[in-house]
């Protein structure tokens, strides 16, 4: 079993990420600094943080358990082991957190004494597969340094692909569900945010245009590229 890293003291590391500017946590006497001073001033845009968690659920504990913590190395860092609440037929559960990196983990539930119903079942498609979990490394040395952990330890790289913005490995977990771990190969630019707004913009105006005429939601992507085409040639004709 992988442990921790022993030298990392978890309790200032979860401190200091997540709680930026907590006061000082004391431990065991009833204080974590979670209601830190100046709350009640929230500023007035407010923005998120990253991701703390992502949580789905599990069917195989002692699976899922070893792949993150064992084959990944995520350290194992929380969980809450719960009688049933809520609603009346909910059963007993344990929630459990990955730590996976800079404040932010992946969670499952195992809801004990249940059988995966079929519709959670996960089925390897595109349109299933579009819930993933991606994580972020720093380096292409590093995506390639996690292609040979994990084929070391067995698990199958099903493609490597640098699509864009990012070049990404991915897998599967052992509930099949699909993993990717990705390395951002250039900033976003400006014209990113423009395109990304220029494409939604006309993709959402053709759709509502078909709708309107009875023709239905959006088959083919070459529609979206000749009405944002024409959007764009009408900016640059209106330009000075
Ligand atoms: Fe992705």
């Amino acid at each position: 079993m992988t442990k921790p890293d022993e030298s990392v003291d978890y309790w200032t590391y979860w401190t200091e990420l997540a709680l930026p500017g907590a006061a000082a946590p004391v431990r065991g006497a009833g204080g974590r600094g979670i209601g830190r001073a100046g709350e009640s001033a929230v500023a007035e845009s407010l923005r998120l943080n990253g991701v703390h968690h992502t949580a789905r659920p599990t069917w195989k504990l002692k699976e899922t358990v070893e792949f993150y913590r064992d084959t990944m190395g995520l350290p194992l860092i929380h969980c809450v082991s719960a009688r049933g609440w809520g609603a009346d037929n909910h059963p007993d559960f344990l929630h459990f957190f990955f730590d996976s990196g800079n404040a932010s983990t992946i969670a499952f539930f195992y809801y004990l004494g249940t059988s995966q119903p079929e519709h959670l079942i996960h089925h390897p498609r595109y349109d299933s597969d579009a819930t993933h979990t991606a994580w972020r490394v720093e380096s292409r040395a590093e995506l390639l340094a996690w292609r040979d952990r994990l084929e070391g330890r067995g698990v199958p790289i099903m493609y490597q692909i640098e699509h864009e913005i990012v070049e990404s490995i991915y897998f599967r977990d052992p509930n099949g569900y699909f993993i990717e771990i990705g390395t951002q190969v250039r900033p976003i630019l400006p014209l990113d945010i423009a395109d990304a707004e220029l494409t939604m913009r006309a993709a959402i105006e053709e759709e509502q245009r078909r709708l309107s005429a009875g023709l239905g939601r959006l088959q083919h992507v070459e529609a979206i590229y000749q009405a944002k085409g024409a959007a764009l040639e009408a900016l640059l004709g209106a330009a000075p």
